[in-house]
């Protein structure tokens, strides 16, 4: 099933709750909330104070998928999960020991995402796929919404959704950065399900009407691939 994640990342932060309404009326079925540390990333955003202020607005309306590009993210599972962390994902580039990260989100009752950066190879992920409930694909490098996407991210979508039937698997194949109404049919055909759009939803225009935009060309790549 195609979702569409808006980031609230390129949101007015002094109107968050206004912002988020009507991309959620206007058919948004996940909110993705990029946390980002200065660290790992070259850029400091927001934190759990944040995203339980999204769940208290949002209330038990939509999963809220925390997109954490920090180091030490083991240590920011339980805060982020008593925030009202749905979904969390963290990256392959940051965790030494991943599956314990992974192992530790699920154990909180929170889905568990992987994400790899446009260099990191889609090997990487051999081993944790098993246990991964989504895979994240950067097609952007991370750190800035309003980023140019990255073509050749696309042939990772494709093999990560060739390795889910191969194996078995079912983890789902989300993927961010770039995406737009010209990018969105590309991402869909190679097997993304979950469609992050930051600057396509609110860096332009009214943000319902782009969600409605973006959600129909994504499902008309769907149909299309059928
Ligand atoms: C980038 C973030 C993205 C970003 C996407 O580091 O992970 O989620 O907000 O923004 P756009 O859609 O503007 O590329
Ligand atoms: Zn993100």
């Amino acid at each position: 099933m195609i979702e569409l994640a808006p980031s609230i990342l390129s949101a007015d932060f002094t109107h968050l709750a206004e912002q988020v309404q009507p991309v959620l009326d206007a058919g948004a079925t996940l909110l993705h909330v990029d946390v980002m540390d200065g660290h790992f990333v070259p850029n400091i955003t927001i934190g759990p104070p944040v995203v339980a202020a999204l769940r208290k607005h949002v209330a038990s309306k939509i999963p809220l998928d925390v997109h954490l590009m920090i180091e030490n993210a083991d240590n920011f599972i339980p805060a982020f999960v008593d925030a009202g962390a749905n979904w969390i994902s963290v990256h392959q580039e940051a965790c030494v020991h991943l599956d314990r990260v992974v192992q530790h989100i699920r154990s909180r009752g929170a889905l568990a995402g992987v994400v790899i950066n446009p260099a990191t190879p889609v090997a990487t992920l051999t081993d944790i796929l098993e246990v991964v409930d989504y895979v994240l694909v950067m097609s952007v490098n991370p750190g800035f919404g309003g980023q140019k996407f990255i073509p050749r991210t696309l042939g990772k979508i494709r093999d990560l959704a060739e390795l889910r039937a191969q194996r078995h698997l079912s983890f789902r194949i989300e993927v961010d950065g770039g995406i737009a109404l010209d990018t969105i049919e590309s991402v869909v055909q190679a097997g993304a399900e979950i469609l992050v759009a930051g600057n396509a939803i609110f860096g332009r225009g009214e943000a319902a009407q782009n969600v409605q935009q973006l959600l129909h060309a994504a499902r008309s790549a769907t149909l299309r691939k059928a």
